[in-house]
């Protein structure tokens, strides 16, 4: 079994590589990191270090990494050290809008757009991407966040206008968006405070859930925005 993770290097990236190398043991791992290469390093894992909002450095990857039984893209982006997401549209900028674009919702086309053939050759096969709830329009009942909040239903638009599409193109792939909840990461690090601590979910525990829809989920699936709990979201 082949897997891609975007993202290897994230708190919920490296949760689904240490998931897989345990559950998985004969899997080859093929895994990016965009900073700092992580500190897991088994024969089994290989490594890339990827700007996964640039083309050239995605169609780069796609040539390196053999077909595939699945492709997770865990790559993501909140705030920075000086800048947290908006409380208001008045602080809204282009800057921090474009930051979010790169990072929330350009990877996804682009793994889409050079990995296609890749998900084409084995019999069933995922392209799962990472969004947040706070991405689904119909669910937006708070506000704020715009920036995040815009750049993930994007992302879901992505997915479920590439899952229409690969219905006919590669009718063996299962394509669907998945919320994790809110979960100890870095990303969510700042914002954790009011969070009763039932509903701050480990990393290992939100990866276990992933591989739990993984199996329960066929091609025939395809387009749907899945929870933590396997439970469908709304758009
Ligand atoms: N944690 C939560 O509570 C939560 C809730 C809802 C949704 N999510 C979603 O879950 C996914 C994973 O988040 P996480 O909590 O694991 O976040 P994280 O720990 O902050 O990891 C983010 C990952 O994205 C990569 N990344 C960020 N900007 C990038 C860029 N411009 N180019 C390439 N890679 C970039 C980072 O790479 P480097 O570290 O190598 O720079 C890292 O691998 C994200 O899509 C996030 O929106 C998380």
């Amino acid at each position: 079994m082949n897997i891609l993770i975007i993202g290897g290097s994230g708190g919920i990236g490296k949760a689904i590589i240490k998931h897989i190398t345990r559950s998985f043991p004969e899997a080859s791992v093929y895994a990016t990191y965009h900073s700092t290469l992580p500190e897991l390093k088994q024969s089994n894992i290989t490594w890339f270090k990827t700007n996964t909002s640039l083309d050239t450095d995605i169609k780069e990857l796609a040539e390196k990494v053999p077909s595939l039984d699945i492709l997770i893209n865990a790559v993501g982006f909140l705030h920075t050290f000086d800048q947290k997401p908006e409380k208001s549209v008045t602080q809204f900028t282009v800057d921090f809008f474009n930051q979010n674009l790169n990072a929330n919702t350009l990877p996804t086309l682009l793994l889409a757009k050079h990995f296609s053939t890749h998900l084409k050759a084995k019999k069933q096969t995922y392209f799962i991407s990472l969004s947040a709830r706070v991405g689904s329009i119909e669910d937006n009942e708070l506000g704020g966040w715009i920036s995040y909040r815009c750049s993930k239903a994007a992302l879901n638009m992505a997915i479920k206008t590439i899952s229409i599409e690969w219905k006919f193109k590669l009718p063996n792939c299962c394509v669907f968006a998945f919320h994790p909840g809110t979960t100890d990461t870095p990303l969510s690090e700042p914002f954790q405070k009011n969070v009763p601590t039932h509903k701050l979910f480990t990393p290992a525990y939100v990866s276990q859930q992933l591989f739990k829809l993984i199996d329960k989920t066929r091609p025939t699936d395809t387009g749907k925005f899945y929870s933590f709990n396997g439970e469908e979201l709304p758009w």
